[in-house]
């Protein structure tokens, strides 16, 4: 079957960058993962003391499918807090991650050959999840505010009929753009309209450089939008703990599904969060992430900005992990990833993003894990090779 190999393909995709991940002395832009700085190591440890001193059951335990109280409650007055909306207890569930939420809305929402409209570039994980279930991803492309909803608006009136749209409208992952708070009230107008339901990811909204967020989806449109969201960016992905949040029917449905996944999310990372949450610990960690992101964001488009060929250009993120690359004229993206890293240097090419295999002049830079001390060295030696 065709969507099983290419299932595997992509799967084989996300391999060749864990694996370059793992080459010794290599300066890596390749991952979106966490700089290890940020694991809040020793207060894990206290917290963990203090759960077998006390004799504490529910860490340790099975928990409910939907999630514990407890933690249930702190993320609920966590979203009331910076995205304005507090969840009613039927709309939100804790899951294993973003991943598993979205595995869960594909299992429920998505049938063979449905519509799923995807941003062009998007998040790989997405377009294996929707793959999985046999849905036509149809990608809408993006500027420098995010989707482009215009271009969104003219195919729906030409008939176009989706069942979702999955975006990620904080410091997109590649593009690290950010969608406007007017294209954010457009299309959820749209959503409305034509009947489909916005899957709205949220992995890097709390990662914002400065200032505040812009409005997220869901507290515009709580009707309309499933949010998932993640702690894997700003806690650490060892727990592997998310949410979603959604419209009752839907949330009951995915509570649903998850019982023959997983069953339930872990219960020492929702005690664990939790926690860190309520005792203001999570604030604390954030403000060190934001500073330390932000001084290695700015210390790439510095690099970039010296080194880099006249014809390339690149996008300025505001937040995230990610600034995407668009190569000169005539430069492969796949062929500079496979000579930067004979050179010691991991980048993504942008190939990955698409579901098309569009993206041969576009590269994912991240440098969230790359040690501070070598974005100078790494960029100049990829700036050489594409020249
Ligand atoms: C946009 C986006 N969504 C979801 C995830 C995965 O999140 P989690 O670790 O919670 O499964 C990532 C991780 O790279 C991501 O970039």
């Amino acid at each position: 079957m065709a969507s099983t190999s290419e299932t595997r393909d992509r799967g084989d995709g996300i391999a060749a960058i864990l694996a370059l991940l793992g080459v010794p002395g290599l300066i890596s832009f390749a991952g979106g993962f966490p700089d290890p700085a940020t694991f809040p190591r020793e207060r894990a440890a206290t917290l963990l003391a203090e759960f077998a001193a006390s004799g504490e059951t529910s860490a340790f335990q099975y928990a409910p499918t939907r999630g514990l109280a407890g933690p249930l409650d702190a993320i609920a007055s966590r979203l009331e807090a910076t995205q304005g909306r507090r969840p009613t207890d039927h709309e939100l569930l804790i899951a294993s991650g973003a991943i598993e939420g979205l595995e869960l809305v594909s299992k429920t929402v998505l049938d063979p050959g449905d519509v799923a409209v995807i941003e062009g570039p998007t998040y790989l994980g997405a377009i294996m999840a929707f793959r999985g279930y046999d849905a036509e991803l149809v990608a809408v492309p993006m500027d420098e505010h995010g989707l482009e909803v215009d271009e969104l608006e003219r195919r729906l009136a030409e008939g176009l009929r989706p069942k979702l749209l999955y975006t990620i409208p904080d410091h997109q992952n590649p593009a690290g753009v950010s969608m406007s708070t007017e294209r954010r009230e457009r299309l959820v107008e749209l959503a409305r309209r034509h009947g489909f339901l916005i899957v709205e990811d949220v992995a890097y909204r709390e990662l914002v450089f400065e200032g505040d967020a812009l409005p997220s989806l869901w507290s515009l449109a709580p009707d309309v939008v499933v949010q998932l969201g993640t702690t894997s960016k700003t806690f650490f992905p060892g727990v592997r703990l998310g949410w979603a949040v959604g419209p009752a029917e839907v949330s009951a449905q995915l509570v649903n599904a998850k019982q023959n996944t997983d069953q339930c999310a872990g219960a020492l990372g929702q005690r664990l969060f939790e926690e860190y949450v309520r005792r203001g610990w999570i604030e604390e960690q954030l403000a060190q992430s934001r500073a330390l992101y932000r001084r290695k964001s700015e210390r790439m488009l510095d690099a970039l900005d010296r080194w880099m060929p006249a014809g390339t250009s690149w996008t300025t993120p505001h937040g995230g992990f990610f600034s995407w690359l668009t190569l000169p004229d005539g430069v492969d993206s796949t062929d500079l990833a496979q000579r930067a890293v004979e050179q010691g240097v991991g980048i993504v090419p942008g190939g990955l993003f698409y579901a098309d295999g569009s993206g041969a002049d576009k590269v994912r830079l991240s440098f969230s894990m790359v040690d501070e001390q070598q974005i100078d060295e790494g960029i100049e030696l990829l700036a050489s090779l594409a020249r």
